[in-house]
């Protein structure tokens, strides 16, 4: 059964959706160089869902996808796509894959993306999915792409900050992205050494910002560093206005460094290359033993497959000890 769905593949697509992240780019390139080395044609489409759309196809080679593995961004485009939420969409986009004679789709891209993804799978289409989303919110895997060079760019930014907040005594609120997911603001909190990670996973009072800011300062602290993500109940501009009005007691005074999209971008780290290399072969490997319906994800350094309706309806739980074991250390 599986041998005959594989052998009916002779050409794939592939597209990039939602919030672009680095590492989208060695990911595309490995999944057409995995699939050409089983003699698979390979249809790059823009723009994501809108391309699919709209036909926006073109051919891939080898050569096509070289030069690409250190960019920042994806070469074929992304985009979000209301049109594909739709019935009508999904039949146009399914209507372009065949009129393009493509058997399989690989979908790059976060849980909106994948939700999309099982849309096509429910159609009938074959569909690997791979995870993309400097957030790291997607249930399933430990790492998404993207994810490794978004933290390491969000780093930089907080040891330059403590540089200067530390030579004027000042509070800094260091916002980063994360909608729903307070991976990055935890883990640049972790690693940068800041004194607290607001994150929307854990509720909190903008008391309990400034209790922590005034603690700092009693203990001597040269600096306060604050991590936010920017979907934490209040957001860094909310909390440093209320930590100006309450100067006389917290004792810093106050500064925000909201870092937004200079995150996404960027050359991908080595483990972020690593992982989309690995991620991309695997969806093709996974296409060619005929599964579908399933995102490559990374669990314990070990690439598994995890159902699409799992990453489309559960929501990826906050790591508990971290976010307790970063307040020990913060004193
Ligand atoms: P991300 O993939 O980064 O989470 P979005 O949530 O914006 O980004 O999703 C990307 C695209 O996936 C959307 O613009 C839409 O075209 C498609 N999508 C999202 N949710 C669904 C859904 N429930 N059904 C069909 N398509 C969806
Ligand atoms: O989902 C990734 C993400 O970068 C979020 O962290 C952020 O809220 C959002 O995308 C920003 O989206 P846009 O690029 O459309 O402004």
């Amino acid at each position: 059964m599986e041998e005959a769905m594989a052998s009916r593949i002779r050409r794939i697509a592939v597209l990039t959706s939602g919030g672009d992240g680095p590492g989208f780019n060695p990911c595309i390139r490995a999944v057409v160089r995995t699939a050409i080395n089983l003699d698979w044609d390979v249809i790059g489409i823009k723009w994501g869902y809108v391309g699919l759309i709209n036909g926006e196809m073109v051919h891939l080679t080898r050569r096509s996808v070289g030069g690409i593995i250190g960019k920042g961004g994806t070469f074929l485009g992304t985009a979000r796509s209301p049109e594909f939420r739709t019935k009508k969409g999904q039949v146009e986009a399914l209507r372009n894959l065949n009129e393009w004679d493509v058997n399989a789709l690989v979908v790059i891209g976060g849980d909106g993306s994948m939700r999309g993804a099982m849309a096509l799978v429910e159609m009938g289409l074959p569909v690997i999915g791979l995870p993309g989303s400097i957030d790291n919110d997607l249930y399933g895997t430990d790492m998404c792409i993207g994810v490794d060079t978004a933290l390491n760019t969000a780093l930089e930014a907080m040891d330059r900050i403590k540089d200067t907040a530390s030579s004027h005594q000042r509070a800094f609120l260091v916002e980063v992205m994360g909608r729903n997911c307070g991976y990055l603001a935890l883990m640049s909190g972790v690693a940068g050494g800041a004194e607290m990670s607001c994150i929307p996973e854990v509720e909190f009072e903008l008391e309990d910002v400034a209790r922590e800011v005034s603690d700092a300062y009693v203990r001597g602290k040269t600096h306060c560093i604050i991590s936010v993500a920017e979907g934490a109940r209040y957001n860094a501009n909310a909390i440093a206005a209320y930590l100006i009005e309450n100067k006389a007691k917290t004792g810093f005074s106050v500064r925000v460094t909201i870092l937004g999209h200079v995150q996404r971008g960027g050359s991908p780290t080595a483990f972020d290359r690593v992982l989309a290399t690995r991620l991309g072969a695997a969806a093709v490997e996974a296409l060619n033993r005929g599964e579908s319906g399933v995102m490559m994800g990374l669990v314990g350094n070990v690439v598994k497959p995890i159902p699409m309706e799992d990453v489309a309806n559960r929501v990826k739980e906050l790591d508990s000890y971290m976010f307790e074991l970063a307040q020990i250390l913060a004193k």
